[in-house]
């Protein structure tokens, strides 16, 4: 499976994936993820920024709020065109545009940073992915991005619940296998049935890296690491919110931040 065919897959999901996320279900990515990704971002003001992979455009919003000045591109439309319809709505400079990560539309030495939230791994070529992304930054800019944690989001996964159905540990198995492209049919757990009701369920197609691979890579395509942060919630939010718990016993997500050596133009 190439990324074209895997964009095919997300551009189905993605009606349903907007109206979940909208209304508040993509839990870890508004409780967990993104805050956690945010408090690891250096100061982006002024600077220009690409974002791959932005889907309906949640964190390239907060992106352009922090007045950066935010290109974003999804491979699918139909992600685009939500994402335009609220850019149209409650403007805020944002450029989106239909392209591949695999591909990317720009010059050499576009930007002065690149994020990727929770795309790169969706991305069955990880080695010319990360390589468009070093190609399109300046020299001396960063590429900061947030995967599923390789250790823990394995081809074989289990959560082990106590009498209280609280997780006390993960059940991890097959770690070495890469899959590559097997379908996750799913929808956001956090959703009640009322608001699932209609919605076909997510087909995701799941590539697995291991740890090693993901780093490695960094380091082939020349990138310096910078930060790497494995987040998790407080007790405060999964007082907030239970459906959280689970990730408190492993790192379901991790977070990298990665320069492309050179004169920085960055503060
Ligand atoms: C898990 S969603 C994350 C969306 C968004 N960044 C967020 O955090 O809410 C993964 C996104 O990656 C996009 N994607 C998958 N393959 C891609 C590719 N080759 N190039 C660009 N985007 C891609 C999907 O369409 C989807 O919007």
């Amino acid at each position: 499976m190439d990324h074209e065919e895997v964009g095919r897959f997300w551009n189905d999901s993605a009606d349903a994936w907007t109206k979940l996320s909208r209304a508040g279900y993509d839990v870890y990515r508004d409780y967990l993820n993104t805050p956690a990704f945010l408090a690891m971002l250096p100061e982006v003001e002024g600077l220009s920024g690409l974002d791959i992979g932005c889907g309906e455009g949640h964190n390239t919003r907060l992106l352009a709020q922090r007045r950066a000045m935010v290109t974003a591109i999804d491979i699918s439309e139909v992600f685009i065109a939500h994402a335009n319809q609220l850019e149209e709505q409650e403007p805020l400079g944002i450029d989106y545009r239909v392209a591949s990560a695999v591909e990317l539309p720009f010059a050499d030495a576009t930007f002065d940073f690149v994020t990727a939230f929770m795309s790169l791994m969706d991305i069955p070529e990880t080695d010319r992915a990360l390589a468009e992304a070093h190609r399109v930054l300046k020299p001396g800019g960063f590429l900061q991005f947030s995967i599923t944690h390789p250790c823990f989001d394995t081809p074989h996964r289990r959560n082990l619940r106590d009498e209280n159905r609280l997780t006390y540990a993960i059940e991890v198995g097959d770690y070495f296998r890469n899959l590559e492209g097997e379908i996750t049919e799913w929808l956001f757990g956090a959703a009640p049935p009322e608001a699932k009701q209609g919605l076909s369920k997510f087909k995701t197609p799941r590539f697995t890296r291991t740890v090693s691979q993901w780093l490695n890579l960094l380091i082939e395509t020349s990138f310096q690491l910078e930060r790497v942060e494995e987040p998790r919630p407080s007790d405060e939010t999964v007082r907030d919110c239970p459906d959280m718990q689970d990730a408190q016993v492993v790192a379901y997500f991790l977070h990298i931040r990665a320069r492309k050596p050179g004169q920085t133009t960055l503060a």
